[in-house]
């Protein structure tokens, strides 16, 4: 049975009565959104003819999502973070302000507040007896200028694929740190090489992920927030090359560009540079950040994050 009641008076005026457009008061943008968002969700169940029962399987669905805490991991997995930076890359192109190290999503897992040092930071706390990672690079502006005392934030994954904080069974700030680069504009990080995070297996996202025939998996990857006055705000991550999952993130965040390769040392004096008497592994990442005076673009853009209000 497929019946057409979109265009009737009665559903335009139910519309308007949901959004509270017949009422004075509430928020006018909100009223905007919620009543094209009804629309198209009306129009949605007319179109596919969704059943009842499909209709009230996706409510208790939202239930589950909630439940859990699920939604901002759901999010990336459909992904919505990623054609928020789509449509951000597309803004910066129209305002002049395209080029540097491409931003990719923020991902739900990051925690305000990590220790902070200069020019050099520990961030594994001993624990896991993984493959030593040394990570650095160079900060500079696009015509290759260092710059220093820019704030560098890094976090990433242990072994398992969790994150401290999130994984009640890591350290405080394990795998979390912020780092201000020297003065030739260089940070350095002594870590483990991360795994690759999986969503929850039986979470409601791998649920629908599952409908979907998807996975729930990323590559091993390390996320960055890098700041300074007078530059772009940069949100990123790398992605280390040669995993499985390098080019089939679930949550969409590969770009060529921040494919990173992950290359063994063996040799004796490299690893006694960085004070390690063992072969180790180096990911080099530089970033270039771009020039803006605008202070609106200095900052990342707000959203809930663990512990930010009891820092600011
Ligand atoms: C992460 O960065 O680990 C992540 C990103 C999106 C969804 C889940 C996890
Ligand atoms: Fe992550």
């Amino acid at each position: 049975m497929s019946v057409k009641t979109m265009h009737t008076p009665e559903v335009k005026e139910l519309l308007e009565k949901v959004a509270g457009l017949n009422q004075a008061g509430g928020n006018e943008r909100v009223k905007t959104i919620v009543h094209r968002v009804m629309h198209d969700v009306f129009q949605i169940i007319e179109d596919l003819d969704i059943t009842p029962e499909e209709f009230w399987s996706a409510v208790y669905y939202i239930n589950e999502l909630g439940k859990n805490g699920e939604a901002a991991l759901l999010a990336p997995g459909l992904g919505m973070d990623k054609y928020l930076d789509i449509r951000m890359d597309a803004e910066d192109e129209q305002a002049g302000l395209a080029g540097g190290t491409p931003r990719t999503i923020e991902g739900p897992l990051y925690v305000a507040g990590a220790p902070e040092s200069e020019g050099f930071a520990r961030m594994d706390d001993g624990t896991q007896d993984g493959e030593t990672m040394i990570l650095t690079g160079v900060v500079t502006d696009q015509d290759g200028q260092p710059l220093p005392n820019t704030l560098v934030e890094v976090w990433h994954a242990d072994l398992k694929g969790g994150y401290s904080y999130f994984d009640p069974s890591q350290s405080e700030y394990n795998l979390r740190r912020s780092i201000r680069t020297d003065a030739n504009g260089r940070y350095t990080a002594q870590s483990i090489i991360p795994s690759g995070y999986g969503c929850p297996p039986e979470g409601a996202t791998q649920a629908l992920l599952n409908q979907l025939g998807r996975h729930g998996r990323r590559p091993a990857h390390i996320h960055y927030f890098v700041s300074q006055p007078g530059y772009k705000h940069l949100t990123t991550q790398i992605n280390l090359a040669g995993d499985e999952y390098t080019y089939d993130d679930f949550a969409f965040a590969t770009r060529e560009e921040l494919v990173c390769d992950a290359v063994r040392v063996d040799d004796a004096a490299a690893a006694e540079q960085y004070g390690l008497n063992q072969p180790f592994t180096k990911v080099e990442f530089n970033i270039q950040l771009v020039a803006s005076d605008k202070p609106e673009h200095q900052q990342r853009h707000e959203r809930k994050r663990a512990l930010e209000d009891d820092i600011a």
